[in-house]
């Protein structure tokens, strides 16, 4: 059986510019428990990693809080020079121990931390940097101004926001162009629907964070989960294959520490689901998210 290739999930430009395939990798797992330190599996996580672009991945999303550090430095060892890869990484949240974050978006915090991940990236530029969280402790405008300087210097080539609303958006875009918007949305959470339809309007990739999620939609005899068995496939499968259905604009990166996961989640591009499925599961799992 030929292996499954993230390319036939199709592509988006980040900023208009950058071409990637919609389908790519979040590397939050490959640290350890509670996002903190080594991965248990090093040797597991390495070569999960290997196969990422194997794989037809080559978009890959990353924090300086994953671990913190782990996950940048795991990268650069795995896949530096990252040919023909977009690594995305973000800043703004310090991690005081597992499990842990608290935003901090001090300007001069926020520049240095990005200026950090470039040399742990061992990049000349990072091609996208996001804030990870608006910091509520200091005014919005000054860690956008952050954002604009790292732009204009070239530290940073696009940038994007995270868990962010409309208006939040509008303010930031004031400021510097948003490229991408990182906010928790999959098939039963659908709190960022609207924020979803603003990116679409707006050209502004929208990476939903914990894409494989199904709730109790996966149950047995379920309706996903007799769609999974007439696809031959998992309900995470599905659901992933809903997200990616759901908007071009969608660049969704689900995260594994495992070989296995990834190529079982990259499986999910060749998952055709017909418009009924869709809008079957759709309205199915707006009812779960408002319930
Ligand atoms: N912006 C933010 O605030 C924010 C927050 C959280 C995450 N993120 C980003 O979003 C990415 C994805 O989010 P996420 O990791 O929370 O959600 P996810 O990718 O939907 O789920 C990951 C979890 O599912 C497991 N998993 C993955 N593939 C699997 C499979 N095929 N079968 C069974 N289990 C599977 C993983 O464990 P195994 O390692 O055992 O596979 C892990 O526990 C992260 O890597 C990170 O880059 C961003």
């Amino acid at each position: 059986m030929s292996q499954p290739n993230a390319a036939k999930s199709g592509t988006f430009k980040i900023g208009g510019e950058i071409e990637i395939h919609r389908l790519g990798f979040g590397a939050m797992r490959v640290t350890g428990q509670g996002i903190w330190g080594e991965p248990a599996d090093r040797a597991e996580a390495i070569r999960t990693l290997k196969r990422v672009p194997e794989l037809g991945i080559d978009f890959i999303d990353t924090a300086d809080s994953y671990g913190p550090d782990v996950s940048e430095k795991l990268l650069r060892e795995v896949l530096h020079p990252y040919k023909g890869m977009l690594i995305a990484t973000k800043g703004g949240l310090l991690r005081p121990g597992p499990d842990v974050w608290e935003p901090n978006g001090k300007p001069e915090y926020l520049i240095q931390e990005a200026q950090k991940s470039r040399r742990q990236l061992g990049v000349e530029q990072i091609d996208l940097w996001q804030l990870h969280r608006i910091d509520p402790k200091v005014p919005r405008d000054e860690q956008f101004a952050a954002i604009k300087s790292l732009l204009a210097d070239g530290v940073i080539r696009h940038a994007g926001l995270s868990e962010v609303s409309i208006a939040e958006i509008e303010a930031a875009s004031k400021i510097f162009p948003v490229a991408t918007v990182q906010n928790r949305y999959n098939l039963v959470d659908r709190a960022s629907e609207d924020v979803l339809i603003y990116c679409e309007r707006h050209g502004i990739g929208f990476i939903p964070w914990y894409p494989l999620a199904a709730g109790d939609l996966a149950k047995n005899g379920s309706l996903l989960d007799q769609v999974a068995r007439r696809h031959r496939a998992a309900p995470s499968q599905v659901a992933l294959a809903w997200v990616l259905k759901r908007s071009p604009v969608m660049l969704p990166i689900p995260g594994t520490s495992k070989v296995r996961h990834l190529e079982e989640n990259v499986a999910a591009v060749d998952i055709a689901l017909s418009d009924e499925d869709f809008a079957a599961l759709d309205q199915a799992g707006r009812q779960q998210s408002a319930a």
